[in-house]
C-alpha cells in the first residue's frame, strides 16, 4: 500500500537526452526522487512505475484500486489515443491528476486532444517538473477533503 502511484508512460524512460527543448535537462530517477519527496513533505507515502507499454498502466491502475489512494500520471504519447488507459483511470475512484512536461496546448494539434482529461480531476501541463509538485499538492488536499 502506498498513498500515491507516479506512472509515466511510453518513451520517459527517455528522459534528459529526449528533446531537451521540450522537456527540459531532468531525467526519470530525478522526477521520480522529486515525486517521492513532494509526497513525503504531504505525509504521503508514494510509488513509481515507468513502462513502454500500455498494458502494464492499465495493469497498474488496476492494482491502485486496492492498493493507491491517489494516481498522477503523465501518460505520454497514450495520452492522445489510449482509450483502453482512460477506461482503467475511470474505474479508479479516488483523485487522479494527469501532468505533461510540455505545453502540449502549444505543440501539434494531435497532442491538443486527451482521451483521459474527461476522466481525471484535473490536467496540469507546461510546467516541466514543477507539474508533478503541484500535482502532489492538489492531490494531498484533494485526499485531505475526503477524510
Ligand atoms: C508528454 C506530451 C506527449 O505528447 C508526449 O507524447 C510525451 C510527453 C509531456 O510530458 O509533455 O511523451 O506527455
Amino acid at each position: 500500500m502506498r498513498d500515491i502511484i507516479y506512472l509515466f508512460g511510453p518513451n520517459l524512460d527517455r528522459l534528459g537526452t529526449r528533446d531537451p527543448a521540450v522537456y527540459g535537462s531532468a531525467t526519470l530517477a530525478d522526477l521520480e526522487a522529486g515525486c517521492i519527496d513532494a509526497a513525503a513533505r504531504h505525509g504521503l507515502s508514494a510509488e513509481v512505475l515507468q513502462s513502454n507499454r500500455e498494458a502494464d498502466l492499465v495493469d497498474a491502475v488496476h492494482a491502485a484500486v486496492a492498493r493507491n489512494r491517489a494516481i498522477v500520471i503523465n501518460p505520454g504519447a497514450l495520452t492522445h489515443y489510449s482509450y483502453s488507459l482512460a477506461d482503467a483511470l475511470a474505474i479508479f475512484s479516488g483523485p487522479k491528476i494527469e501532468v505533461h512536461l510540455s505545453n502540449v496546448f502549444a505543440r501539434e494539434p494531435w497532442r491538443q486532444v486527451s482521451v483521459v482529461a474527461p476522466v481525471v480531476n484535473g490536467t496540469i501541463v507546461g510546467l516541466g517538473k514543477i507539474g508533478f509538485m503541484v500535482a502532489t499538492e492538489a492531490v494531498a488536499a484533494l485526499l485531505k477533503a475526503s477524510d
